[in-house]
């Protein structure tokens, strides 16, 4: 029998990245599905979403309501549905979307290929959005990869409760996975030619791994009760063999402590570049979307993390428009982007996502006023993006190769320290490995440059 076909399609953060890899890894290791780049041609569509603003899950459910054509065409065509507005909705989903088959979410989708085998036996749609906390992790096959970059989750959920997000609904509370858990899927990575980690949660630096089982004094094994901190964590990270950059997103300023900036200052594998979400300048705004911070804290942890490494670029999240945010607020906000020089970041007009505490709130700010506000944050943050490219012209970088360009093949790209796309033309052979790239030109979202060769003709790096 030919193997069934699996078509993915994911919505939203790197989180969803990373969940739609373990889906299609479960399914490849248990029952032996491939992935498909058509749709028309798959056997499961499966369809990973996103909750975080409703324009993500509009878009969703009209490209969702698409299927239902294939699904008359095919009907043994199976859809799913995971994610995070799968979370939320549970079998609600199927009032509006009776075509679908699989409803599951963010803790459950190791259970996927039991639940395809319990559709396909009993005909009827199975839903399971329940938080079996890291029970996820004991299921899934060993990661497998090809590129030398690669996400690791270290923690999932988030128990801030800012008053405006849905994620500690949708994804439930922190909870970290086992330090040497972590450290030996790092490993195995590594051993497959991995150079560069990026270690995923909401708020990363949230993470309390527990650590390794001692031998009692019967000789069994017991949990020793400790626990390894974000700062540990990356401490042990860079004494794996072969990982050579580090990265970590993201993080949350709450939790930004003096020894995760004491980290940076010893750690030369972390890479120079933090998202670190401040969503707003002002306080009044901040203590409204219960943040746990002031701007003042904000920038302590800015200028303290500067401090150890001057080079450092520093991203954020913004939200403008969030209900109550006066002309005044929002000053704060564009006059803390130009004091903190913050570097490519991601702002939002607020979304109402029901549910939420913010929900509940007042919201007069005519729409057109946000969105004006939402365009002038952005020239602002484009334009200091611009500035620091620009000032890259010249210098060298230290750039991991990942493979060929995608408008032209014949080019390698890869990334800086600072997370900058850099194109150039060099030997196909060093892909995989780290080169020194002298930076030539910065356009929009990429740079372009050459490697560096020595006097000998030979590549410096
Ligand atoms: N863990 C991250 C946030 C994850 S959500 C943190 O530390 O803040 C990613 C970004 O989406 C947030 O930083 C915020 O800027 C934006 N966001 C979340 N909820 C939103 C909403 N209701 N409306 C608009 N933007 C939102
Ligand atoms: Fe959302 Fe705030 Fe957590 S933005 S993901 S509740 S830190």
């Amino acid at each position: 029998m030919p193997a069934n076909k699996v078509y993915v399609r994911t919505f939203g953060c790197q989180m969803n990245e990373y969940d739609s890899e373990k889906i299609t890894d479960v399914l490849r290791d248990e029952q032996g599905w491939q992935i498909t780049r058509q749709p028309e041609d798959a056997d499961l569509i499966v369809f990973n979403t996103c909750s975080i603003r409703d324009k993500a899950q509009q878009k969703m459910r009209s490209d969702l309501g698409r299927l239902r054509a294939l699904k008359d065409a095919n009907p043994q065509l199976l859809i799913g549905v995971g994610g995070c507005v799968a979370s939320q909705e549970g079998a609600a989903l199927l009032d509006s979307a009776p075509f679908v088959d699989l409803v599951f979410g963010p803790q459950t989708l190791h259970r996927l290929p039991g639940m395809i085998a319990a559709r396909r036996a009993s005909g009827r749609a199975q839903v399971d959005v329940s938080f079996p906390e890291m029970e996820k992790f004991d299921h899934l096959p060993p990661p497998s990869k090809s590129g030398p970059c690669a996400y690791v989750s270290i923690i999932e959920g988030c128990s801030k409760y800012c008053s405006f997000c849905v994620v500690p609904y949708t994804r439930g509370e922190e909870a970290s996975r086992r330090l040497d858990d972590v450290l030996t899927e790092i490993a195995d990575l590594a051993d497959q030619g991995v150079r560069e980690v990026t270690l995923l949660g909401q708020n990363v630096n949230a993470y309390r791994g527990a650590m390794g089982t001692t031998l009692g004094p019967a000789g069994g094994a017991s949990e020793s009760g400790e626990c390894a901190d974000f700062a540990l964590l990356l401490e042990l990270v860079s004494e794996i063999p072969g990982i050579e950059r580090i990265r970590y997103t993201t993080s949350h300023p709450r939790e930004f402590t003096a020894r995760l900036i004491e980290a940076h200052a010893r750690l030369p594998k972390l890479a120079l570049h933090v998202h670190l979400p401040v969503q707003s300048g002002s306080d009044r705004v901040l203590a409204a979307m219960k943040r746990g911070y002031t701007a003042l804290e904000y920038k302590a942890i800015a200028r303290r993390l500067r401090a150890v490494q001057p080079a450092i670029s520093l991203a954020s999240d913004f939200i403008v428009g969030f209900p109550g945010e006066t002309e005044d607020d929002f000053q704060q906000t564009l006059q803390l982007v130009e004091e903190l020089q913050f570097d490519a970041s991601f702002s939002f007009v607020y979304s109402r996502r029901p549910g939420t505490p913010a929900a509940d709130l007042a919201d007069t700010t005519a729409p057109a006023v946000k969105l004006a506000r939402l365009q002038r944050l952005q020239s602002s943050l484009d334009a200091i993006e611009a500035r620091i490219s620009r000032e890259m012209i010249g210098q060298v970088h230290p750039v991991l190769v990942e493979g060929f360009s995608q408008r032209n093949p014949g080019e390698l790209t890869g990334r800086c320290s600072n997370r900058r796309t850099v194109n150039f033309v060099a030997d196909p052979a060093l892909v995989g490995t780290f080169v020194d790239v002298r930076i030539t030109q910065a356009l929009k979202h990429t740079l372009r440059g050459e490697p560096v060769v020595d006097t000998l003709g030979r590549l410096a790096a």
